[in-house]
């Protein structure tokens, strides 16, 4: 399953709904978080990885090898203290934006057996990440709850639903119910993100925070896991076999 995360404007905090998405997540499927922001990656930053093995080398397996061939995906990731798997970017768009449009030709590595969590960083109509965003199974927009940022949000939704199989908002720090926001952009609200500063520090890797799994923003990411996961299932096609027993398949 390909769920990817991404925004229109701003820095709403992408990368860290991604990473708080991924080390929440409910099923008990593997899962890991691949930084495709075009613009570069702030995990290796933030965690004092090294930029290797990362998102380069994702994309360079990714275009060898025969297209039922599953990409290994552990070779191309690191593991944070927490356990988390993490494919990281480098940190400039020099050196990011051709491994993005290289994955983006070929995005198998994204879409395998696993749950991954893509940060597609901030979209532009001439992103190559597009076309990540239509490889995904389900989408995330970040945005924060201002007026304009709804309106950008408004504005581009006719174009990026013809994108997405399924796509909806997570607010960050909505002023307004999640009902009047989701009128005013014709978008689901999926998920209210709260202001959190120390769980975004810690999800940064500065400090720690106690029963981390009772903080605020890591509450509301794992609901927000659990929305996705129930509708990757619920949407998931039936299993052949029951499908013929019931008449719907030949
Ligand atoms: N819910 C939150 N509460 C408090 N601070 C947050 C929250 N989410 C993110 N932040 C902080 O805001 C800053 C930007 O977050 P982040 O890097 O995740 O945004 P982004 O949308 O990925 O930005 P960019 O487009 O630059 O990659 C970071 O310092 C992060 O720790
Ligand atoms: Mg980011």
């Amino acid at each position: 399953m390909l769920v990817a995360v991404f925004s229109l404007a701003g820095a709403p905090g992408v990368t860290t709904l991604s990473l708080a998405l991924a080390s929440t997540w409910p099923a008990a499927e593997s899962v890991w978080m691949v930084e495709a922001d075009a613009s570069g990656g702030d995990v290796a930053a933030w965690w004092r990885l090294p930029v290797w093995p990362g998102l380069v080398d994702l994309a360079a397996a990714s275009r060898s090898g025969q297209d039922h061939e599953a990409v290994d995906t552990t070779a191309c990731s690191q593991v944070l203290p927490g356990g988390l798997r993490v494919c990281v970017a480098p940190p400039t768009a020099e050196r990011t934006v051709g491994a993005v449009g290289l994955l983006a030709h070929n995005p198998k590595a994204l879409t395998g057996e696993e749950v991954t969590v893509v940060d597609l960083g901030r979209l532009t109509p001439d992103s190559s990440a597009l076309a990540l965003l239509e490889a995904a199974d389900t989408a995330v927009l970040v945005a924060s709850g201002d007026v304009a940022q709804l309106k950008r949000v408004k504005e581009a939704v006719p174009g990026l639903t013809g994108r997405s199989a399924h796509l909806g908002l997570a607010v960050v720090d909505p002023t307004r119910s999640s009902s009047e926001v989701s009128d005013a952009v014709d978008l689901p609200v999926w998920a209210r993100v709260p202001q959190d500063a120390r769980t975004a520090a810690f999800l940064r890797g500065q400090g720690e925070v106690r029963r981390p799994h009772r903080r605020p923003l890591l509450r509301q990411a794992r609901a927000l896991g659990r929305t996705l996961a129930e509708h990757a299932r619920t949407a998931a096609p039936p299993d052949p076999t029951v499908a013929r027993f019931l008449g719907e398949a030949p």
